[in-house]
């Protein structure tokens, strides 16, 4: 069986790691902070510890899980390792220096995955003797919890490497969706407008955070409403990611980020890690009511919903990924209700070219452009499944 290489400690690289000794892998997990190794071992032991008291597990299982991990402070013990995940910062030359060091360690076979959520995976291989061994792994947070994993080929990876990469994480009980290398893949694109246009309506005074929080949960059956979700998610996270997606489209308009949540990011108002947010988390805070005005939750939710579809839409269009995988993408990497090109079809594409070509003719911004994918299949009548 594959020995696995996790380099990086952090969220995500503790997770992938408990993921990999769960499927019966040895793991070893590096880091260059000894502190960060302590803190994932803590970490995975908690997390064992709870499975053990709901009974998912037995002790014994949970001590076995545990010993296959190794915590490493030096990359040479990621000598016979088979396939190594990165998942360290979201700095491209931070990763293409790690990636150069870690070739010269492993055999010529080994596979080299980057968990990236928005960097090119392409640029990551340029360092490399042999580039058609590198590939994109994306794992969403928390990564034992999340069943959806992004595999991203670069331009040089080798197709085998792609299956066996594939098939590996399925084999992990994982569902792998195929994304292009372009900028956020699937997930960290098409969810762009979650935010963006949900700030937007913020920011136009039009309500309030807890408003459009209680349309997009009631109204549009989404989980948790974006303001509370990148509370969540922690507002430096997700305008980072918005901010590099926003720099990697040329500056795209339909990624544009947001000063509102800039400034809570210059504050360090980064949402429930630091007490505050778009909310107040501290003790005895109050959390604002909604205005249960059915009419403008029923407007929000559905310019933001249609922004979405659009931006499925176009990544079906410029070929990111299968119409299924996209669907599929949404609704196991981000929980949203229904797959965005399904519920295109629901609302009848005419409504959603519709309501796209009204923001467009009242903004006259580029941002609220039509997919040419829409207008064509609303011309030939077409729907994106079953037609
Ligand atoms: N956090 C998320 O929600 C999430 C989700 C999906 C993907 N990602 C991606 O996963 C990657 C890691 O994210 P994270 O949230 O776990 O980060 P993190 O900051 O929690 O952890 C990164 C770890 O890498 C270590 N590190 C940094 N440089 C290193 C080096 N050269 N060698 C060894 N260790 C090094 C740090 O000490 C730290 O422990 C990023 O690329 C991120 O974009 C994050």
């Amino acid at each position: 069986m594959d020995t696995i290489g996790i380099l990086g400690a952090g969220a995500m690289g503790s997770g992938i790691a408990q993921v990999a000794a769960a499927a019966g892998h040895n793991v070893v997990i590096c880091d260059n902070l000894t502190l960060a190794l302590t803190k994932a071992g803590k970490g995975v032991q908690a997390t064992l510890k709870t499975l053990v008291e709901k009974e998912k597990m037995t002790d014994a299982e949970a001590y076995a899980l545990y010993s296959k991990i190794k915590f490493s402070d030096h990359m040479s013990d990621f000598r016979d390792c088979t396939v190594i995940i990165e998942a360290i910062r979201e700095d491209i030359e931070q990763k293409q220096i790690a990636f150069k060091s870690m070739e010269a360690i492993v055999e010529e076979g080994t596979i080299l995955a980057s968990n990236t959520s928005s960097l090119s995976i392409s640029a990551m291989g340029a360092q490399l003797r042999h580039p058609e061994r590198i590939l994109g792994i994306h794992f969403f947070n928390p990564a034992p919890l999340m069943r959806l994993v992004e595999i991203i080929p670069a331009l040089q990876t080798d197709l085998e490497v792609v299956d066996k990469a594939r098939n590996l994480i399925t084999s992990w009980g994982k569902t792998t969706v195929l994304a292009k290398d372009t900028p956020g893949f699937i997930v960290n694109r098409v969810a762009r407008p979650y935010y963006g246009e949900s700030l937007r309506i913020l920011d136009e005074g039009i309500a309030d955070e807890a408003t459009i929080d209680w349309a997009m949960r009631t109204i549009g059956g989404f989980r948790m409403g974006p303001f509370e979700l990148m509370d969540f998610i922690g507002n430096d996270i997700n305008y980072a990611v918005t901010e590099i997606v926003f720099q990697n489209f040329y500056f795209d308009p339909r990624y544009k980020p947001s000063f509102t949540q800039k400034r809570l990011v210059d504050a360090h108002y980064f949402g429930r890690k630091s007490g505050k947010g778009f909310y107040d988390y501290r003790n005895g805070a109050a959390m604002p009511e909604p205005l249960k005005d059915e009419a403008l939750g029923r407007e929000i939710f559905f310019r933001v919903l249609v922004m979405l579809i659009n931006e499925a839409a176009e990544a079906l269009y410029l070929q990111v990924a299968s119409r299924d995988d996209i669907d599929m993408a949404m609704t196991q990497g981000v929980n949203y209700p229904k797959g965005l090109l399904s519920w295109a079809d629901e609302l009848g594409i005419e409504k959603v070219v519709e309501k796209l070509d009204d923001l467009y003719v009242e903004y006259l911004e580029d941002r609220y452009r039509c997919s040419r994918l829409l207008r064509k299949m609303m011309r030939e009548n077409r729907k994106f499944f079953n037609a």
